[in-house]
């Protein structure tokens, strides 16, 4: 071994500069970096990674969750604020939450009765919401643990392998998430799986965004467009009824901008169904790849989210089930309508669904998605677009 005050300092040097996009003690240049975030009550250590890139935005992602628990980016004066809803601390993540920020999986939203079958075997689902199953279960994938590893530049790699049987669900699931932040202020979400039977599968990220920043007031006035002229209307207990409805005439037309609250207390049966929006939207796709699913603006700071993604469709969900008592970041409380959700996934129960688009993945294939959020601003008086 050799002794460390014989290394020459030019060398050091190096390997501390080279070592820059992992290592713990780097300072707040472009790249990756970590600390520990808490434990968790069975003794394990959470990390926190931190990515920034060259414009001074960051986003923090938790290996508890894979969630991301905070992302910065610039408002039209360049100044950087968080805008999406969470918890300072790991603690806040522990307790009943509404899935802030988290990774959702085997499989985001709902399947109904929290049953369904493949190749002609019935699997039984735990039922965490009324009669259904959401999110997962008991204990999805936003509660688990994930392996971490810092990739190059602002990214992290997130690892987790969801064992045969987990939550009721088949096959020994690997999936591998990679966050990535990049120059031109987009976070990046690539996700991919594998199994070795056959399953089913929908995986989505829960961030809750208002550009106004965390803990700013409702998100009524924010401006959105969303790429669909089809949705899936609900039940009561807001499972599809396997209807592809157009959008034409009602409050889910967002083809053309409309500010959130411009509509969402109209006397519509979908709408009253949910509290708000809660519904999936059948994006507009001619093949695959990336489509930009929905652009959203907030006047005041400027900021403007695209969502763009491989999936089919978009769960458009306006906090509706946020009621003031949950208080987060800074000690704000999260009212109703606080945040909104673009949950890009598969159609919800497409198990129990054979004409939506199949969530079925199975063994020698492999599933791949992506989402990016790309960040901008506009200046002040411009046309909504
Ligand atoms: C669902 C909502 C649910 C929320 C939090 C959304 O994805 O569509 O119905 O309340 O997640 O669980």
């Amino acid at each position: 071994m050799i002794a460390r005050n014989l290394i020459p300092l030019a060398i050091l040097a190096a390997m501390v500069t080279m070592n820059c996009s992992s290592n713990k003690e780097a300072g707040p240049g472009p790249g990756t970096t970590s600390r520990v975030f808490g434990k968790t009550p069975a003794g394990e250590t959470v990390d926190l990674y931190t990515l920034r890139n060259a414009k001074g935005a960051e986003a923090d992602v938790s290996t508890y969750g894979g969630v991301l628990v905070s992302l910065k980016v610039p408002d039209r004066a360049g100044v950087a604020g968080d805008i999406v809803l969470g918890f300072d601390d790991l603690e806040g993540y522990l307790k009943p939450e509404p899935y802030f920020g988290a990774l959702i999986g085997r499989y985001g939203n709902r399947i109904a009765h929290g049953k369904f079958t493949l190749d002609g075997v019935k699997y039984t689902l735990a039922r965490n919401d009324g009669e259904n199953s959401l999110h997962g279960g008991n204990r999805g994938f936003d509660k688990v643990l994930w392996k971490a590893k810092a990739g190059s530049g602002a990214s992290v790699e997130l690892t987790y392998l969801s064992k045969d049987g987990e939550e009721g669900y088949p096959g020994n699931l690997s999936i591998t998430v990679v966050y990535t932040l990049t120059d031109d202020n987009e976070l990046k979400i690539d996700y991919t799986a594998t199994t070795d039977k056959d399953t089913v599968l929908n995986l989505t990220n829960h961030s809750y965004f208002n550009l106004a920043g965390q803990g700013e007031g409702d998100i009524l006035a924010h401006q959105v467009t969303i790429n669909a002229d089809r949705f899936t209307p609900v039940d009561k207990g807001l499972i599809p009824t396997g209807e592809l409805r157009s959008v034409e005439g009602t409050p889910f037309d967002f083809r053309q901008p409309h500010a959130i609250g411009e509509r969402i207390n109209a006397p519509d049966e979908q709408l009253k169904f949910a509290k708000g929006y809660d519904q999936n939207f059948v994006l507009n796709r001619s093949g695959d790849g990336l489509v930009l699913a929905a652009r959203v603006t907030e006047a005041k700071s400027g900021r403007v989210m695209e969502v763009l993604t491989t999936q089919p469709g978009l769960q458009f969900y306006t906090g509706n089930f946020l009621d003031g008592t949950i208080h987060g970041k800074g000690g704000r409380a999260y009212g109703p309508r606080s945040a909104f959700c673009m949950e890009t996934q598969h159609f919800p129960d497409s198990p129990n669904h054979p004409d939506f688009p199949t969530v079925v993945l199975k063994p020698g294939g492999q599933y791949r998605e992506t989402t990016t959020y790309r960040f901008s601003t506009e200046s002040a008086g411009s046309p909504a677009k």
